[in-house]
């Protein structure tokens, strides 16, 4: 049943395309792709997946990774995983916790990871967004920001030197609508790119920009316009609270240029970060094939996805937005390149419907993936390994600048 709210979102969003697209598109559509404030095309077969037989395990990761990039299993009883029911005597007393998930956190690690996941299993430390962690190295994903809007496909922290080769996320408990994790085959959308976008891939590579803010002066404003819910601020990603310190570690660690800003409405500082990277790889895959990916946080990071988002944001010109992605020369992508790249992950895309306790384990180097916007509760933990360094890869490709 879908709720009052629902109905007049939906409603009123299809009335908002129809008025900007046409109703040729809309015919198109289904209900849930109304919701979609930031995109106007549909996206994704939902037809097209592929799902695991059999119960989770080590070699069905294993081998469905290995053929398909990655691997689907369902009725896993993973909503269970950190549930606990009390165990009472014959007398009906108290004498104990269990744990009523068949498999335990460390067990569900190895299977994804491996018998080294002790040491293969990653933390969200430089990732964009705040997100809780339920245990080492299980992540919840952050869907308090947002809600509404699609996050556009990405790969896993790309927008890094150090990111996972392999993503997962389990399912605990499904959102009432939407809120689908499509995956789009990023190897078939390099193939696909046009000439020009692979030329200026290799020659420029891309420039990612993002603007972090302090902590302590944002919380001293009584009633901040700026909603910094969810942001990480230079404290948090630095670990420091002194500001020298933090633009020294982003420029001698992590070679990046820094810029010191005022935030036009709160007059508070802004640390601006840029540096480059190149925008495909080419990988050597375990069964020795070679093959070259459109990993990257190109459309991930753009400042396009604060239109619809906030009041505040989507009045700063896309540099100014928290995260911004440009070409590696320091050009803005064109709309039609933007548009272009977002049609050919649409076109190579899966998704299917959370179910409690579904798993997905994605190859995070072949399979970009997405969000879908959602009403209702929604709880999705993510983990992440195998950590892939750009410069240790045999076949990695350096962008010109
Ligand atoms: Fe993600």
């Amino acid at each position: 049943m879908m709720m009052w709210k629902e109905r007049l979102f939906l409603y009123s969003r299809r009335r908002h395309l129809m008025k900007t697209t046409g109703y040729h598109i809309i015919k198109k559509f289904n209900k849930s792709e109304y919701m979609m404030r930031n995109l106007d095309y549909p996206i994704s077969n939902i037809q097209n997946v592929y799902f695991s037989k059999g119960k989770l395990n080590q070699q069905i990761v294993k081998t469905n990774l290995l053929k398909n990039g990655y691997c689907i299993v369902r009725n896993t009883n993973l909503q269970n995983l950190f549930s606990t029911e009390v165990k009472c005597d014959t007398h009906g007393l108290y004498t104990d916790r269990y744990n009523i998930c068949e498999i335990t956190p460390s067990q569900l690690k190895q299977y994804i990871f491996g018998d080294n996941y002790e040491n293969e299993t990653m933390d969200y430390a430089f990732g964009t967004d705040k997100r809780p962690e339920y245990t080492k190295s299980i992540l919840g994903v952050n869907d308090e920001v947002s809600p509404s809007n699609f996050v556009n496909f990405h790969n896993e922290l790309a927008y890094t030197d150090e990111f996972p080769k392999i993503i997962s996320f389990v399912c605990i408990t499904p959102s009432l609508t939407g809120g689908y994790t499509p995956l789009s085959n990023v190897r078939t959308v390099y193939n696909e790119l046009p000439n020009d976008i692979k030329e200026k891939l290799l020659k420029y590579g891309i420039k990612y920009v993002r603007n972090i803010r302090d902590k302590k002066s944002e919380l001293s404003i009584k009633n901040n316009k700026i909603d910094i819910k969810g942001q990480k601020c230079w404290q948090d990603l630095f670990n420091t609270n002194d500001a020298s310190e933090a633009e020294s570690i982003c420029r001698n660690i992590y070679k990046y240029d820094t810029q010191w800003l005022k935030c036009r409405t709160n007059n508070t500082p802004i640390l601006r970060v840029m540096y480059n990277l190149p925008g495909f790889m080419t990988i050597q895959n375990d069964d020795e094939t070679v093959a070259t990916s459109f990993v990257n946080s190109l459309l991930g990071m753009h400042g396009s996805f604060f239109d619809s988002y906030d009041k505040y944001y989507e009045t700063l010109p896309y540099i100014e937005r928290p995260l911004h992605s440009l070409w590696g020369n320091g050009e803005e992508f064109t709309k039609e390149e933007i548009q272009t790249i977002k049609i050919l992950y649409q076109q190579n895309s899966i998704r299917f419907e959370w179910k409690e306790g579904d798993i997905i384990i994605v190859d995070n180097l072949w399979w970009a993936h997405g969000r879908y916007p959602f009403f209702g509760n929604r709880k999705i933990l993510a983990l992440m390994g195998i950590p892939w360094k750009r410069q240790e890869n045999p076949l990695y490709v350096k962008s010109i600048n």
